[in-house]
């Protein structure tokens, strides 16, 4: 039986919880980076095929790489981010699945020779595997700033040299500098985006 958890952890989760434009000159430790994955890993994905897939730019030499493929309003936002996640998917992910579904091993077989399924697997479970990476780093009491405003076909080439790992979106994470953060936008309401049939 899961517990609920208390509404302090509800608020840093989720209700105060802002996408940060700009960072306190605050470390992110290797440690900390690895407690975040430690914790997103346990969240479900099909067939448990995990495809999310994360490269942590913590230099400014790594962080250059990324520069000249960002929209010109990330730059800085990436640029002073003290670490930015590129995360990424891997295509190929049904390689994994005797490792990762050992009472079925044969689910490989559902994937690997079914490319517009791989994609669509692997899209959506890193997209996923992308949020609960996001709540982690939350629960640890970090803040994240999701991007998407950058070239993937670019960074693919320079961080994956084109191989079987997509990128699908950037994420630094850091300490947030509330100053970055506008007015809070609305959000749908249940009558608006739910239907209870
Ligand atoms: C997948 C994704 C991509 C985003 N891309 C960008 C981006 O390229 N640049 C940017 O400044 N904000 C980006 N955002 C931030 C959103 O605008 C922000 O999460 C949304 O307005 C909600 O803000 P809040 O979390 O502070 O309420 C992105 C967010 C997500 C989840």
């Amino acid at each position: 039986m899961n517990k609920p958890i208390n509404d302090q952890s509800l608020d840093t989760l989720f209700r105060e919880a802002r996408s940060q434009n700009a960072w306190k000159d605050e470390p992110v430790g290797e440690t900390l980076v690895q407690a975040i994955y430690d914790l997103m890993r346990w969240g479900p994905t099909s067939a448990n095929c995990s495809p999310a897939r994360f490269v942590f730019l913590t230099s400014k030499t790594a962080k250059e790489r990324l520069k000249p493929f960002l929209l010109e309003n990330n730059v800085d936002k990436v640029m002073r981010a003290p670490v930015c996640a590129i995360i990424a998917h891997d295509l190929e992910f049904f390689e994994k699945i005797p490792q990762l579904f050992p009472h079925n091993p044969e689910a490989k077989d559902w994937f690997s020779g079914n490319e517009e399924l791989a994609r669509t697997t692997a899209f959506r479970n890193g997209s996923l595997q992308g949020a609960y990476f996001m709540i982690a780093a939350r629960a640890l009491g970090l803040d994240c700033g999701p991007m998407s405003g950058f070239d993937n076909e670019g960074v693919d080439q320079e961080f994956f040299r084109g191989g079987t790992i997509k990128s699908n979106f950037l994420c630094s994470i850091g300490y947030g500098d509330p100053t970055g953060v506008f007015d809070r936008s609305p959000r749908l309401s249940f009558d608006e985006a739910c239907q209870v049939l």
